[in-house]
């Protein structure tokens, strides 16, 4: 059995441990490993290289991923597809091992069609925004390094009495900023699932710096807007400094956490045991605490929903 695994798309932190868990648990049926190397972009330049037992020795510590990424548009059109599959099929590769994201998934699950090639896609994003899965690998270390940021934010709102809007990553989800927004003791979250109304804010606002509130954190989502222009807008209404920070990409990298780590090692070996039975594009999942599959279309058709249940929650500690 060859397999050959790519991590295509934003990295993740517990990639690694995926990548280790494939590797180590499949040689140990006998499987031979190719890695390619930088996405689809490498796949499609045929950037691959021998995985064995002792190339993925003490990566499982390191965030990013150790066979590289890209954004790939190639990828997108009929001819990256064709030329994607022939590749593969010329490299004898019976089995891909997808770890990424929807648009990983998408395309992994039309390269299959076009060359017969299983594939088997183990969900790793920050984002956590895939559909049938309750977790990705790298949701949890992402929440940790936003809440790590936000702590010292804090400290700086506390003593200037500011307000802060903090932009966290997500795409056009909130996954990430509802549970950061839970896990940093956040004032309000603006998510893109849900409308909200910039006078309202500010009026709550007014109201909790009468209470004694010193510092109001915002925790903004990429897709939720503009939050410079909101910022703008709540400094006018309430006479209170607003500042805008952006934790950019530091949501994406550093040390895995141990969640992250043990998702990354139980979804590899679960893949595993899926291509042991032969299975044909699935999806390692964690539902309720239990790893299991789906169908890879169920997956990459179906948008995963938010739970707004959350907003309550966190619009009830702030008082
Ligand atoms: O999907 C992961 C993610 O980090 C998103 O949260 C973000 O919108 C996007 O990737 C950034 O993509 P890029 O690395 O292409 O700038």
């Amino acid at each position: 059995m060859h397999i050959a695994v790519i991590t295509p798309g934003g990295d993740a932190p517990g990639m690694n441990a995926a990548i280790r868990s494939v590797v180590r648990i499949g040689s140990s049926y006998g499987f031979e490993t190719t890695g390619i190397q930088l996405g689809y972009a490498g796949l499609l330049k045929e950037d691959f290289i021998y995985l064995d037992r002792r190339s993925v020795g003490g990566i499982i510590q390191w965030g990013g991923t150790i066979l590289k990424s890209s954004r790939c548009e190639e990828i997108r059109t009929k001819t990256g597809i064709e030329k994607a599959a022939k590749i593969l099929l010329k490299h004898n590769i019976d089995y891909l091992v997808i770890i990424g994201g929807d648009g990983t998934f998408k395309a992994g699950q039309k390269i299959s069609k076009t060359s017969g090639i299983p594939v088997i896609a183990i969900p790793a994003t920050i984002d956590n925004d895939i559909f049938g899965t309750d977790e990705t690998i790298g949701f949890d270390t992402a929440i940790d390094t936003a809440i790590d940021a936000i702590d010292k934010i804090r400290d700086t709102a506390a003593s200037f009495e500011r307000i802060f809007l903090v932009e966290v990553m997500g795409r056009e989800h909130g996954f990430l900023a509802i549970n950061i927004a839970l896990a940093s003791g956040a004032e309000f979250v603006l998510i893109p699932e849900m409308k909200y109304n910039i006078n309202t804010i500010s009026e709550k606002i007014i109201k909790m710096k009468e209470n004694g509130k010193k510092s109001i954190i915002i925790i903004f989502a990429e897709g939720a807007g503009n939050a410079t222009e909101a910022a703008k807008k709540i400094e006018a209404i309430t006479s209170f400094p607003a500042r805008v920070s952006n934790l950019g990409y530091i949501q994406r990298g550093g040390s895995p956490s141990a969640r992250s780590r043990i998702l990354g090692t139980q979804f590899g070996n679960y893949a595993i045991d899926l291509i042991r039975k032969k299975k044909k594009n699935r999806a390692v999942v964690m539902q309720n605490c239990r790893i299991t599959d789906i169908d890879l279309k169920l997956v990459t058709s179906n948008e995963k929903k938010i739970d707004l249940s959350q907003l309550d929650i966190i619009g009830k500690v702030a008082i």
